[in-house]
């Protein structure tokens, strides 16, 4: 064991007088540094440490010569973007991309675990993947992402799921290379996962999907604790990184020609907060800053409705490349079940924002995430939030069946709501996305709208597909030399969940909708 490992097994060690299920560190002759969530729950006065040193340990280079690696993504941005810089490591060895399990030499499931669904896919692949395993014994199969943090899941895998080879958590995807390395060595299960979040380190290798939109993650961590939520302890303590590192890694993109950048966190409202050096800095700051960049369009997801200040809101008035969408998770219209869930704001300090939002910025475009079936929810309760929900015009909504996750609080909870009743209110609440959704697309009939061109439409190739500034699927005709461009489409019909159009010419509008469309032709 190294000195970092040490350090994060003394956390893990912090455990002995915890009843596991079963203690199975006596089978390992490797690293063995299981989870703890008693431990990721715990929350340190000490300051973030910022790393600029990461390098391949020499004799790690060529471990991957004529070896490919598979990964396979299940979680949101921030797994999506943990992927890249897995991808990034994996290329710095020598190994090879390949997007056939079949071929691989080395397969990583970058696991979820906000939902029980989302990890019922992962145990179901590793099923499969046993006899891939069966076949090419030599073959490494690794589960890591936010499962991985939870003992339980680290419990099951061990008992019941021998094809795999190592499992890794959130904190420590840099030590990739030692895990690797270790899982080749060793005929054990490496299991190294720290509890406790592990300090920022700047310089990761990145392969990044595409070469038009990029994520850049301004933050790490969650310090909400939402009753319902596994992220705060998937995901350790709120970690901002600085701004100077994000402003030029924005710049970057912009001269390597992306034009698309999403910035991540868990609640990037508290962006800043925990940098002891830069008093009163926060997400509007740094939106201040990145507008200036010349890109041509910046998001960011998700906010907190809580810490969504005013000067955040002063600075995305002022439009250019910060685009007009905002998504502001509400989780519930009731103020008593927002109260259990422990959001800290009621239904009428949301509308408030809301109201704000609307005032400064009249053209932005609002979309949430939704719960529904919270313990113990009423029928009168989950009404509010179909009415919050017309109340604000959401123009869409992920929306979701309340999913208990051991170790959180609301997983304590007696629930009397049966799941019939949850299934029924998830459909009426879709049913009213639904509506609002088209009847936000029907606006667009006739208009001509700024497009991002992505790429050919994954149904028809002839038909290339983009995404407005507010997030609209629209579908085309146009040369495929403006595939990476920014063009104008002018909209001739509007589906369920997309717009098709007609090609106008190359350039930018600057907002959604082109004020006259007299103004072209
Ligand atoms: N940090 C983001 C949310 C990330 S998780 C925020 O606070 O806005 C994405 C969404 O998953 C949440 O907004 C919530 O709607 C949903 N979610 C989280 N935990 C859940 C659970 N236990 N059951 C069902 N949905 C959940
Ligand atoms: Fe989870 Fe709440 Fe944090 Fe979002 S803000 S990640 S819902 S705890
Ligand atoms: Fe899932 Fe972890 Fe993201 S639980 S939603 S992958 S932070």
């Amino acid at each position: 064991m190294n000195e970092e490992q040490r350090k994060h097994g003394q956390q893990a060690a912090g455990q002995e007088d915890k009843k596991t299920e079963k203690d199975y560190s006596k089978y390992f002759q490797s690293v063995y540094i299981p989870p703890s969530l008693k431990d990721a729950k715990k929350r340190g006065k000490e300051s973030v440490q910022y790393h600029n040193d990461f390098k391949i340990d020499e004799k790690f280079r060529g471990m991957g010569d004529n070896k490919k690696f598979y990964i396979r993504t299940y979680g949101c941005q921030m797994n999506e973007h943990d992927t890249e810089v897995m991808a990034g490591i994996f290329m710095a060895l020598g190994y090879e991309a390949t997007n056939s399990t079949e071929d691989a030499d080395v397969i990583l499931l970058n696991t979820c675990a906000i939902r029980e669904n989302a990890e019922n896919k992962v145990f179901g692949e590793l099923g499969h993947l046993k006899h891939l395993k069966r076949e090419k014994p030599e073959l490494l199969i690794g589960v890591c992402g936010c499962m991985s943090q939870e003992e339980s899941v680290v419990n099951k895998i061990l008992k019941t799921y021998h094809q795999v080879d190592m499992i890794f958590g959130t904190h420590n995807i840099h030590r990739l290379p030692n895990i690797l390395n270790d899982a080749y060595m060793s005929k054990a299960m490496v299991v190294e996962v720290w509890s406790k979040e592990g300090d920022v380190i700047e310089n990761l290798p990145k392969v990044r999907r595409g070469n038009i939109k990029a994520w850049v993650n301004i933050m790490y961590g969650c310090d909400k604790f939402c009753t319902y939520c596994i992220v705060p302890y998937t995901r350790g303590k709120e970690r901002s990184r600085r701004p100077e590192e994000i402003i030029q890694e924005v710049r970057h993109l912009a001269s390597q020609g992306y034009q698309e950048v999403t910035l991540l966190g868990q609640n990037v409202n508290a962006y800043g907060k925990d940098i002891e050096d830069l008093e009163n800095y926060g997400l509007g700051d740094l939106m201040d800053e990145l507008r200036k960049i010349d890109i041509p369009r910046i998001r960011f997801t998700t906010s907190h409705p809580r810490d969504f200040d005013d000067h955040l809101i002063e600075v995305l008035a002022k439009k250019g490349n910060l685009v007009e969408h905002i998504h502001l998770p509400v989780q519930s219209g009731s103020s008593a079940v927002l109260k259990i869930m422990a959001r800290k704001y009621t239904r009428e300090r949301f509308l408030e924002l809301v109201g704000k939002i609307k005032a400064a910025m009249p053209d932005t475009a609002l979309t949430t995430d939704i719960i529904v079936g919270y313990p113990n929810e009423t029928e009168e309760q989950f009404e509010e939030t179909l009415s919050l929900y017309r109340e604000v015009g959401f123009e869409s909504a992920y929306t979701y069946i309340y999913s208990p996750r051991e170790g959180t609080p609301a997983a304590k909870m007696n629930d009397n709501v049966p799941m019939e009743v949850k299934r029924e209110r998830l459909q009426r609440l879709n049913k009213l996305v639904n509506e609002y959704s088209a009847e936000a697309l029907k606006q667009y009939e006739g208009k001509i709208v700024e497009v991002l061109v992505e790429g050919e439409s994954k149904k028809n190739p002839e038909i290339l597909a983009g995404y407005t500034r507010r997030n609209k699927l629209v579908n085309f005709k146009a040369p495929k030399t403006t595939i990476g461009k920014t063009v104008k489409v002018k909209i001739t019909d509007t589906k369920s969940w997309s717009l098709n159009g007609e090609f106008v010419e190359e350039g930018r509008i600057g907002s959604e909708f082109l004020e006259e469309a007299a103004e072209v032709k």
